[in-house]
């Protein structure tokens, strides 16, 4: 029998529909059987790098590796000789003889691209300047929660449209088949390469891409409203200008007055109340935002699992073959 590929998950397209539908669907069945699920069990060790700071990311890698029966090991900017003292091929060789999976937060997707391209083990990517793929899990488990079926939904995403969430709500959303619409200003659009592979993605699952600057078009009717942050980590200094740019698509009452009657809204968090959402939104009745931020949890564990599991390194009901490293 051949060895099964590794599979990494850099960006939301790494999975297909299929693939995504399948991580969400065990996302459900682990939310349900906290834990009864032990694909980390030896313990097994997963390193989770942080080159940036982290809440979320860091309590739900952490608590949930630890709940799939293995041992987070978490190392922050400047306790490791990664990326600066050794390379980042050099580092993946090492790490992969260790530990079961490599999760890290970083800045460039290229270093990502990197690790995985040395790595025996399946490596995620916990945010990049790019995407936040794993945000994304989170969010489409949400969505499915309070609407049922993906396919066919409409998902609006307002603000900062060229950051690495704009870029996953895109991807990740017309891979699940949904109608996704970008807005913000001129010059903070998705890149068009981004936009390529939406396109490319949504002719395979009937998905659709709008990307405008008119809030309201992207807006009207639509079925999940979503923001973020308008200054990003590592862009702090450009806080003034960018507070002034995105101005006319904060998701306040009166942009929710465009959506459809039942729209649920997403954020990400950290929040900015009163830049890109209002206090009345994100503590409204929309809101399911703390439902997302629990299901970072869920999903994560949901993805480790499947990565192990379809890269032949763990059991797990279901999926892959099941082989066992
Ligand atoms: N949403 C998110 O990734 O939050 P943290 O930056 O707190 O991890
Ligand atoms: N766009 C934000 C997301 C934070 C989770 C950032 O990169 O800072």
């Amino acid at each position: 029998m051949s060895t099964p590929t590794v599979r990494h998950f850099l960006v939301d397209t790494d999975l297909t529909q299929a693939e995504q539908a399948e991580v969400l669907d065990l996302a459900a069945a682990m939310k349900s059987d906290r834990y009864g699920y032990r694909p980390y069990a030896g313990p097994q060790t997963v390193a989770v790098f942080f080159d940036k700071t982290s809440t979320r990311t860091r309590v739900s890698f952490a608590a949930g590796i630890t709940e799939l029966g293995g041992s987070p090991l978490v190392i922050n900017a400047g306790e490791s000789q990664l990326g600066h003292k050794e390379s980042i091929s050099d580092s993946a060789r090492v790490l992969s003889r260790m530990v079961s999976t490599i999760v890290w937060r970083t800045y460039a997707q290229a270093g990502l691209e990197e690790m995985a391209a040395q790595s025996d083990v399946p490596v995620v990517n916990a945010l990049s300047d790019d995407y936040h793929p794993c945000q994304l899990l989170a969010d489409l488990l949400t969505i499915r929660e309070h609407k049922g079926a993906l396919a066919g939904l409409s998902m609006a995403y307002l603000g900062d449209a060229a950051n690495n969430m704009a870029n996953s709500y895109l991807l990740a959303g017309v891979t699940a088949g949904m109608d996704v619409r970008i807005a913000g200003p001129e010059g903070y659009l998705p890149d068009e390469a981004v936009v390529t592979a939406a396109r490319a993605r949504a002719a395979e699952t009937g998905g659709s891409v709008t990307i405008t600057t008119d809030a309201a078009q992207a807006l009207s009717g639509a079925d999940v409203v979503a923001t973020d942050t308008w200054v990003s980590m590592g862009q702090e200094d450009e806080k003034a200008q960018r507070v002034e740019l995105f101005g006319a698509y904060r998701v306040d009452e009166a942009a929710m007055a465009h959506a459809a009657d039942d729209a649920i809204v997403l954020h990400c968090l950290p929040a900015y109340r009163e830049y890109e959402i209002a206090a009345e939104v994100i503590d409204g009745p929309q809101s399911v935002v703390w439902d997302e931020a629990e299901n970072r949890l869920h999903a994560q564990k949901a993805l480790m699992a499947w990565l192990m599991a379809a890269s032949g390194q763990a059991e797990v009901a279901g999926i892959g073959d099941g082989a066992r490293r």
